[in-house]
């Protein structure tokens, strides 16, 4: 097929509202827009003003109303725990509205702020869409993070209910959530009036008298009376769900998504990006608490009246690395989607991919990966041993969808490896130097992309106008700053390279530097710290943290390092996957006092690296080098 990719994009540049208005005609809207965009709204303009409409019904109840009440909606399949689990378009009707009607006796309506801290279970979708139902906005908070950090999201957030699990299951360990909520709620200043809490048969918990309600006792009662519970109409431009991510401090950002633009985003690039039709089985191997799992487990294949899988599991080591295939097989999966080091880490134990041989993957189109850099190495293995194309396509928690990819329902572009491909209809992405002004092709720079962003994005941060304008489009007038940097070459085709701040990329999770060193910082020994980001075979990156330790402490560093790890884990969680400490007696600064966190990066990582004309003391970098040296990093 030949790609009509250019056309599509000219298209859209030629007439952008257009473009998204014939998109939006895919959505069951409430009342019209009266305007497609506008650009009086809002930090930058918004979205579909005037329309009223809910995400839910558009997820669900138009599907059991035309034909796909008995289609499987979501098919859970959670090797960790051994139980699958199909739900049809009715039965997650039936199970959202039961939800929506219990957190409804509570007190919840629309604009209400609800946290979900669950692990992958099909309840954590069903809460997830009992919000939208309600026109309450959700907070999904990722299980691997500490109390601390979910503390810190139910300050900003102020959230009326929780919804969570007695506990989560990681291969090596009974993750107990309710002692971490808990703490969570006595640490933040901002109370919830109730939570609702799932008992799993692996771990239960108790309940607070008062406090909380049990998931299966109530929700039961309210399916056996069958209660029944309208989608209420929300504006297109109000919150459905609040996604907090790292920041360059300890301050979670609060990326907001719509509830209009966020759908015709999605329900566009389930066809024009994933080339998937609906009936299909689509599978997002990620979490509910990551942006990918927020779009592309729950509401894009949903919207399009896909069958989408839930997956508890990892793909090592539940039970093997043919876990993937066999989820693909079993389900029989077109499309699936995850980052780059599920692959690697299915790579390095099944390296001739023996596994694959075991499972018909004969229905299995296409392999999209996202969420990190997909390095060359991983992308090639993936398509000899699968035999299938593997596109890498780059976007961020604050778009929500794709900013460069290969839209393979236009027909896909031919693959240039490191790169994500093109644009978007919807972005136009330019490569600025440091002063803003535009990039050669082939040059590297800051990778921007004009406003206004499109639909799906986010329209601000929670509660912080003013954080986004200076976070995201006061550096480049004009611009939404992706905080990426890259290369666009002579065809057109973009390649990330790296980010421009203090956000690394461990595992696909994205993390902050700076949130790691507020936390080294506050232990009692430590004077100064830097934590950078070191290349890793399997994560991508790895955290590594330089500590300058008090005058006259004596202990040994070893024991020093060990507190300073548990610190994290225990601050940050064990997502942060903190496992380094080095304690150094200087760290490399500017004359000005800036510590020289991506001289010593290059420096970690082997790479070829140039004296800073500004460096106070360049003997440090020795020292630098050496104690890397010393731990086996670097060159
Ligand atoms: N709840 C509690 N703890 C969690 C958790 C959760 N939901 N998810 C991860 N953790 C813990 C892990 O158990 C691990 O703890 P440990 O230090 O005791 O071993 C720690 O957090 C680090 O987790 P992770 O970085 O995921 O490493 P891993 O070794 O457990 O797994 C991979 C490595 C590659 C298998 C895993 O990262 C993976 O499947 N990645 C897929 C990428 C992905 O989902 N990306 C999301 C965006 S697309
Ligand atoms: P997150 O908000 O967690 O999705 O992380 C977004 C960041 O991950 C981006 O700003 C990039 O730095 C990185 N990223 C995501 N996808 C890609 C990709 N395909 N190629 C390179 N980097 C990526």
């Amino acid at each position: 097929m030949v790609s009509t990719y250019h056309d599509v994009y000219q298209g859209w540049k030629a007439n952008p509202e257009g473009f998204w208005k014939e998109q939006a005609s895919e959505i069951d809207w409430f009342s019209p827009f009266d305007r497609v965009f506008d650009p009086g709204q809002g930090v930058y303009g918004r979205w579909f003003t005037g329309a009223t409409c809910n995400t839910c019904y558009n997820a669900i109840d138009r599907h059991v109303e035309r034909g796909r009440a008995g289609q499987a909606a979501i098919i859970y399949d959670s090797p960790i725990t051994g139980s699958k689990r199909t739900i049809t378009y009715e039965e997650l009707k039936e199970e959202v509205e039961a939800l929506a009607s219990v957190m409804q006796d509570n007190g919840i309506g629309k604009g209400d702020r609800v946290i979900i801290y669950m692990p992958m279970v099909p309840e954590a979708a069903f809460a997830m869409l009992a919000c939208a139902r309600l026109g309450a906005i959700h907070s999904v908070v990722f299980g691997g993070f500490a109390a601390r950090e979910l503390a810190t999201r139910i300050d900003d957030a102020t959230p009326k209910m929780i919804i969570s699990a007695s506990c989560g299951i990681e291969p090596n360990r009974i993750v107990a959530y309710k002692p971490l909520l808990d703490a969570a709620i006595d640490m933040a200043a901002s109370k919830p009036e109730s939570c609702i809490i799932l008992q799993r048969e692996q771990q239960g918990c108790d309940l607070v008298a008062g406090r909380d309600i049990d998931y299966a006792q109530a929700v039961g009662a309210a399916r056996s009376a069958g209660t029944e519970v309208a989608c209420i109409p929300v504006a297109a431009t109000d919150p459905l769900y609040i996604l907090y991510t790292s920041g360059t401090t300890g301050q979670p950002k609060g990326v907001v998504r719509d509830n209009g633009g966020h759908m015709v985003a999605l329900k566009w690039s389930m066809k024009a990006i994933y080339n998937v039709e609906p009936g299909e089985v689509y599978w997002a191997a990620s979490d509910v608490g990551w942006v990918v799992g927020h779009s592309y487990i729950v509401y894009a294949p949903l919207l399009h009246g896909c069958t989408t899988v839930l997956f508890e599991g990892k793909p090592v080591g539940t039970p093997d690395a043919g876990t993937f295939w066999r989820v693909i097989s079993e389900h029989n999966v077109t499309t699936l989607f995850t980052a780059p080091t599920a692959f690697r880490a299915i790579k390095k134990e099944d390296p001739e991919g023996k596994l694959i041989d075991n499972y018909d993957l004969s229905g299995f189109r296409a392999l999209f990966l996202a969420g990190e850099r997909a390095d060359p190495d991983t992308i090639q293995w993936a398509e000899q041993k699968l035999n299938v194309p593997v596109y890498d396509h780059w976007w961020q928690t604050e778009t929500g969808w794709t900013i460069a990819g290969n839209p393979v329902g236009l027909g896909a572009l031919p693959v240039k490896y490191g790169s994500p491909t093109v644009a978007m209809p919807g972005y136009d992405i330019q490569v600025l130097d440091d002063a803003g002004h535009p990039m050669k092709s082939g040059q590297l720079g800051n990778v921007v992309v004009k406003l206004p962003l499109p639909p799906g994005c986010l329209p601000t941060l929670w509660n912080a106008d003013q954080r986004f304008r200076d976070a995201y489009l006061e550096e480049f007038r004009g611009f939404y700053k992706t905080a990426d940097a890259g290369i666009i070459d002579e065809d057109g085709y973009l390649f990330i390279m790296a980010r421009t701040d203090d956000i690394i990329n461990v595992a696909g999770h994205r993390l902050s530097t700076g949130g790691m060193e507020e936390v080294i910082a506050a232990h009692k020994d430590v004077a100064e710290c830097a934590v950078i980001g070191v290349a890793d075979k399997m994560k991508g990156q790895m955290p590594v943290g330089f500590c300058i330790l008090n005058a006259g402490v004596e202990r040994p560093p070893e024991e020093i390092e060990k507190e300073i790890v548990a610190l994290v884990r225990e601050k940050i969680g064990p997502v942060a996957a903190f496992k380094t400490a080095i304690m150094v007696p200087r760290l490399p600064k500017t004359r000005s006092g800036k510590i020289l966190r991506a001289t010593m990066q290059k420096i970690a990582d082997g790479m070829e690296w140039k004296m800073p004309a500004t460096i106070d003391d360049p003997a440090i970098l020795d020292e630098i080098t050496d104690a890397l040296k010393e731990r086996g990093l670097g060159s």
